[in-house]
């Protein structure tokens, strides 16, 4: 196949002390294994709503729900995998061909997304028929 392909859920190690906790991530890493060129934030969500609904040629990102909750389905083409991300210990990683929705944002939930590139709109499939013929390229 011409695309990459991999969806891992990774643990970030606090520092924890009496204060509370802190997670400090770096790019080019075992947590984080691309140089971060942009980062963006979903929050203030609209109840029920599914965001997301396309995949990336070639952008790896790293997810994380930093505070509640919210599921992302991910869907490579022969299996569709659902990850809850509930504690902002929790990242998950998607590289390459994976179609995404995002969905169930608990009430002030704010979904962090590091990511490899700027936006650019040409790594973007959106209709998910497309989706399914570039899988087969
Ligand atoms: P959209 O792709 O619909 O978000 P989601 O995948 O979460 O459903 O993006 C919403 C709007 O924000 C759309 O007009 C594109 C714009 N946008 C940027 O300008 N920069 C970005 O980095 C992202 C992710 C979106």
């Amino acid at each position: 196949m011409k695309y990459n392909q991999d969806v891992r859920l990774v643990s970030l190690r606090p520092k924890g002390d009496d204060r509370g906790k802190l997670i400090a991530i770096e790019e080019n890493t075992e947590s984080l294994p691309f140089s971060v060129k942009r980062v963006y934030y979903i929050y203030d969500t609209t109840p029920n709503v599914v965001r997301g609904k396309h995949a990336h040629r070639n952008l790896k990102q790293l997810l994380i729900c930093t505070s509640g909750n919210c599921t992302i389905m991910c869907d490579d083409g022969v299996q569709r995998v659902e990850y809850t991300l509930n504690w902002p210990d929790k990242g998950l990683l998607i590289d390459g061909l994976i179609w995404r929705e995002m969905k169930d944002f608990s009430k002030g939930s704010v979904l962090m997304v590091l990511a490899s590139d700027r936006y650019d709109e040409s790594d973007y499939i959106r209709d998910y028929g497309v989706f399914k013929e570039e899988l087969l390229k």
